[in-house]
């Protein structure tokens, strides 16, 4: 592999955020970067100081790298900051959740309530036998009692470990077992496109597959509750059957009784918070860790000014809860803010393609926090539905979750924020905890496609192979290896019993910085663009060319709605591209369209990166946090057998592309 990414792709349009956005920022003074730059630990302070300890820490920082303790001495409790904080500062009757479940109940919770419900599940758990230090694994709908389940283990010191509601039940029971979770809490089932999933059932067959750690299991209604129904359904009892006496718990038996009054318990700054796994592109899950001072002070000071939090604000973050998102930015870090925010349980098209806009409408969503696959599907259903709603309620738009392409960046900017709204593209990772790379979007011009600066304090940069800095001077025509050079509060405090491969994964690349896995290149303004997972990055005669950068190329035609390039073996090239292409309404594949949009991308990017093959595709396999499967578009596009499709959210997309491909080849 050659030393450095070219990179191709340009980009020149700047959006400055109104003068009216400006002035009311949370983040307005454009030195906040060299302050934070000359003083990292005093940063962090500041942010440690707005939350509330029981006693204060001794000592910021220790470092031994790879290892970081932050606040050293602090205790705290995360639930006591994002909760009962509220309520003791006079907060308690404002709004925390409105939880809007797919058939369309809306349920609202004060802060005030949120205490009151949290305090009786945590008593839930500890009936249940749950105390200080014992892992709890959640498996729930994506709504309030999810929320308040994680603040409730947080409350007595449980560390959660939240498994994504649409994972199966042998992921539940690797999981489970790795950290040998002592609970399950679950509900009997949540509502997706209409339908019932029976998420119980799932940890039936997981209790079945073998738990060994795991001596109860706790069960909410969801489904099966009187009211939460679509009108003049039955409510059937999903748990007839398949009960196990001793092992299942209602939670209607042992939290709706319960008392509302659960002391928080005192937690050391760098007692574990949660675990939460992360598949990487190979291998078996990684239990990321989380502790909680500096966890809690990352998210909380990234909340504030990245998403320019004002209390009157409504946001919503559209992430599930079992990916980190919806632990840093819906969880801790919106709460700790004290906020009002949208949870909504199900499809983004059930009952109709325009249920995220008909949401904003309807609860007046003033912030919007979304993943740029999202995007690109609303883009493909066309303007008129989001056309058809009031969206002016909205001031600020996110993206997170992979590079959003210019095009996709351009219709979010237009069709949803109307052009008034600044947009945050926030670079980070489980591994991360919070933001790493984005706009203050009171302070920085943005520009499609790049996710600008690091957050301040943040030592963000991009190495060369070898571990130069690239520096930036080089005018964003060589790409790296994105580092960060310095330790940060919310940092992963190593791999959940396994030491070595947190040195190996994060480590070993670099001696004195933390290896991301993204490529990234630098401009002459000093702006982040990000290339995808170094393992995305091709090897085309002699080339290094990163795959997002042909999608990016390819979305920017007009016929074509998605797409997905990998590297295939080449005997002459090495490797070769192959494009798989979803094309959007009221075209038609041909050949013409064919040549015509790899002519495209030869236009837009250079001759090097015209895709050898284009194959017109219904759907591109992807995990069910929205990243493409590269991996079995490469198994198919070399003729092998498929790989492990079990985490893919639509298995029969593969059979259907592989047919696609054999007749076109
Ligand atoms: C990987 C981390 C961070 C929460 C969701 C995903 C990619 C994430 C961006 C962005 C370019 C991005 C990176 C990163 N990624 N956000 N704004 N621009 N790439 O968390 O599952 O841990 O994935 O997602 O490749 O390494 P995750």
């Amino acid at each position: 592999m050659s030393d450095t990414i070219e990179t191709f792709l340009e980009e020149s349009r700047v959006f400055e955020p109104s003068a009216e956005f400006k002035a009311a920022a949370n983040a307005s003074d454009p030195n906040i970067y060299e302050k934070a730059e000359a003083d990292p630990e005093g940063w962090w302070v500041s942010w440690a100081e707005t939350l509330d300890w029981s006693q204060k820490w001794h000592t910021v920082l220790e470092w031994n790298q790879p290892f970081a303790k932050w606040f050293v001495g602090g205790k705290l409790n995360a639930c006591y900051n994002c909760v009962d904080r509220h309520v003791v500062s006079g907060k308690g009757d404002k709004i925390a959740l409105i939880g809007e479940g797919e058939p369309g109940d809306v349920r609202n919770f004060t802060y005030s309530q949120v205490k009151d419900r949290v305090s009786q599940i945590a008593n839930g758990l500890k009936a249940i036998g749950i105390g200080k230090g014992d892992i709890v694994a959640v498996y729930m709908p994506m709504g309030p009692e999810l929320a308040m389940t994680m603040l409730a283990c947080a409350r007595i010191g449980a560390p959660h470990t939240v498994i994504f509601g649409g994972f199966t039940a042998e992921s539940i029971a690797d999981r489970a077992n790795n950290c040998g979770a002592k609970a399950i809490v679950t509900s009997d089932g949540t509502w997706r496109r209409g339908k019932i999933v029976e998420l119980k059932r799932i940890v039936d067959e997981a209790m079945e597959l073998g738990c060994s750690t795991v001596d109860k299991v706790l069960v909410f209604d969801r489904v099966g509750k009187p009211g939460t129904m679509t009108s003049g359904m039955a409510t059937p009892d999903y748990n007839a059957g398949t009960w196990v006496d001793g092992r299942d718990v209602k939670a209607a038996d042992v939290c709706d009784t319960a008392s509302t009054d659960c002391p928080c318990e005192e937690m050391d700054a760098e007692d574990l918070l949660f675990i939460l796994y992360t598949s990487g592109s190979t291998g078996k899950p990684k239990g990321i860790m989380h502790t909680t001072g500096g966890y809690l002070t990352g998210t909380t000071a990234t909340t504030k000014l990245v998403f320019d939090m004002k209390d009157e604000d409504i946001y919503w973050c559209t992430a599930d809860c079992g990916w980190v998102t919806g632990h840093s930015y819906i969880v801790y870090g919106p709460m700790s803010n004290g906020c009002t925010q949208v949870m909504y349980e199900g499809a983004p098209d059930a009952q109709g393609k325009d249920r995220f806009w008909k949401i904003i409408e309807k609860h007046k969503v003033s912030i919007l926090y979304t993943a740029p696959t999202a995007i690109r599907t609303f883009m493909k259903w066309g303007e008129d539905l989001p056309n058809g709603c009031d969206l002016s309620s909205l001031r600020l738009l996110g993206s997170v979750g992979e590079p959003i392409n210019p095009e996709a960046w351009m219709w979010y900017h237009r069709v949803i924020g109307r052009e008034r709204c600044p947009i945050v593209d926030t670079w980070w990772q489980t591994e991360t905890g919070g933001i790493m790379v984005t706009p203050l979007p009171g302070i920085v011009s943005t520009k499609p496609g790049s996710a600008t600066r690091p957050f301040p304090g943040v030592g963000a940069t991009i190495y060369d192979e070898d571990g130069n800095d690239i520096g930036a001077d080089s005018d964003g025509e060589v790409g790296g290896l994105l580092v960060l050079k310095r330790p940060w509060p919310s940092m992963l405090r190593g791999i959940w019993g396994d030491e070595d491969r947190y040195r190996d994964v994060y480590w070993s690349k670099f001696s004195d910085a933390y290896f991301a896995g993204d490529g990234a290149k630098r401009d002459a303004d000093g702006f982040f663009w990000l290339l995808g997972r170094v393992d995305d990055i091709m090897l085309v005669s002699g080339h290094n060319i990163s795959t997002m950068e042909v999608e990016s190329a390819l979305v920017d035609h007009p016929a074509v709605a998605e797409a997905a390039v990998i590297g295939k073996q080449h005997e002459v090239k090495g490797q070769a591209i192959a494009a798989f292409v979803i094309i959007k309404q009221g075209f038609e594949p041909s050949d013409e369209l064919r040549q015509e949009i790899r002519m495209h991308v030869g236009q837009k990017i250079g001759p090097v990166a015209r895709p050898d093959d284009l194959i017109f595709t219904a759907d591109v396999p992807k995990t069910r946090s929205g990243k493409i499967m590269r991996r079995l578009l490469r198994d198919i596009a070399e003729g092998r057998l498929l790989g492990d499709t079990t985490t893919l959210a639509d298995p029969n997309v593969v059979a259907s592309l592989q047919a696609e491909h054999d007749k076109e080849s």
